[in-house]
């Protein structure tokens, strides 16, 4: 800020609570200390009001903040450039070092449980009521708002609780795909195969879990099949039960990312699908994220519903 912005805003601040000090002061000027039956001289639907002074509390409750107001503005960085004088923060109190303070004494305080869970495989710190406490209180503050509070997901995002992986569901490949993120890459389809490719083999991927097509639209499901065996078997396998090592999902379950019904599954083919998972290592580094690989790990070992 420029000393001219700075003087400003000092000068503004202190001369409106001078003035209000003023004004505190200047009305209560001639008060008697005790009460009268004068009133104030107006009446509303007959209701006077007597011109009594202020209590003496009120009166000290506005000395009091003005006092607040004038310690804090000497504590805090309020006045322009002056960078207040609490104490413990070595060259004035920012909302960066008062974060930075909680970071350290909660570090300081969890640190050694982090490290402490870090060093046991995951499926162990699966089974520790207090690690998966706060595997969930991690994962709320940094994942349910694209899997859920629930971890159930929504449309885009997996449902981290069922039996279904994109990239597997072992302890360690779950804490890999949350070091490092995931990158799905299903390419797009429409420049290739052509509209009436993409809608055969849209008929022929929803057979394969017993979807029939919509009445009115034609399908030619051979011709959908050859596609796929040409096109979609190197990610997709050739039973189309995916590749996790590709991120490709499974097609012949009742699972779907983007949705199942026929104008859903011939728009994923047409543009393709990039969902991304975000790499966590940078921003929780590995300690929390083993915590969140065994919470994760142990939803899906819940017995299905
Ligand atoms: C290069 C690998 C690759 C090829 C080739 C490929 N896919 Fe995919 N496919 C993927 C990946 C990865 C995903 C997951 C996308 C995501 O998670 O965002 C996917 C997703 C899908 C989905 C969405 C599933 C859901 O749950 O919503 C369908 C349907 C699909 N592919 C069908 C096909 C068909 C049909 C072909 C052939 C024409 C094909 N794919 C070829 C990798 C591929
Ligand atoms: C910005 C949104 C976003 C956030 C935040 C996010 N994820 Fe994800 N996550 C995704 C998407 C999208 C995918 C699916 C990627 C794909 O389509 O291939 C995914 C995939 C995953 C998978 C793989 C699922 C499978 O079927 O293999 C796991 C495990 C996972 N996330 C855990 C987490 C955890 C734990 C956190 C919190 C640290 C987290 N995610 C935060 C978006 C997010």
């Amino acid at each position: 800020m420029t000393s001219f912005w700075s003087w400003y805003i000092t000068l503004l601040s202190l001369g409106t609570i001078a003035a209000l000090v003023w004004l505190l002061l200047a009305t209560r000027k001639g008060q008697r200390a005790d009460s009268t039956e004068e009133t104030v001289g107006h009446s509303y639907d007959g209701i006077e009001e007597y011109d009594n002074p202020l209590p003496r509390w009120w009166f000290m409750l506005f000395v009091a903040t003005v006092i607040f107001a004038l310690g804090y503005l000497v504590l805090y960085p309020g006045l322009g450039n002056w960078k207040g004088v609490l104490p413990g923060y070595e060259g004035g109190w920012t909302q960066v070092k008062e974060w930075q303070r909680e970071m350290d004494r909660a570090s300081e305080q969890y640190g050694p449980l982090y490290a402490k869970y870090a060093a046991m495989p995951v499926e162990e710190v699966a089974k520790d009521p207090q690690a998966l406490k706060m595997g969930g209180r991690l994962f709320a503050s940094n994942c349910s708002v694209c899997h859920g509070s629930d971890a159930k997901g929504a449309y885009g995002f997996p449902n981290l609780t069922d039996h279904d992986w994109l990239y597997g569901g072992e302890p360690d490949t779950i804490k890999t795909t949350i070091l490092n993120g995931r990158q799905a890459a299903m390419p797009a389809w429409k420049d290739v195969i052509g509209e009436e490719g993409i809608r055969n083999v849209a008929g022929y991927v929803r057979s394969l879990s017993g979807r029939d097509t919509p009445e009115g639209i034609s399908v030619d499901v051979e011709q959908g099949q050859k596609i796929y065996a040409t096109n979609c078997v190197v990610c997709h396998g050739p039973d189309a039960k995916g590749i996790a090592a590709m991120g490709a999902p499974n097609l012949t379950d009742n699972i779907w990312l983007y949705g199942s019904s026929f104008a859903q599954i011939q728009q994923t083919l047409r543009y393709g699908r990039n969902g991304r998972m975000p790499a966590q290592e940078a921003i929780l580094g590995n300690d929390k994220v083993h915590l969140l690989a065994a919470y994760v790990y142990s939803l899906s070992q819940q017995p299905e519903k």
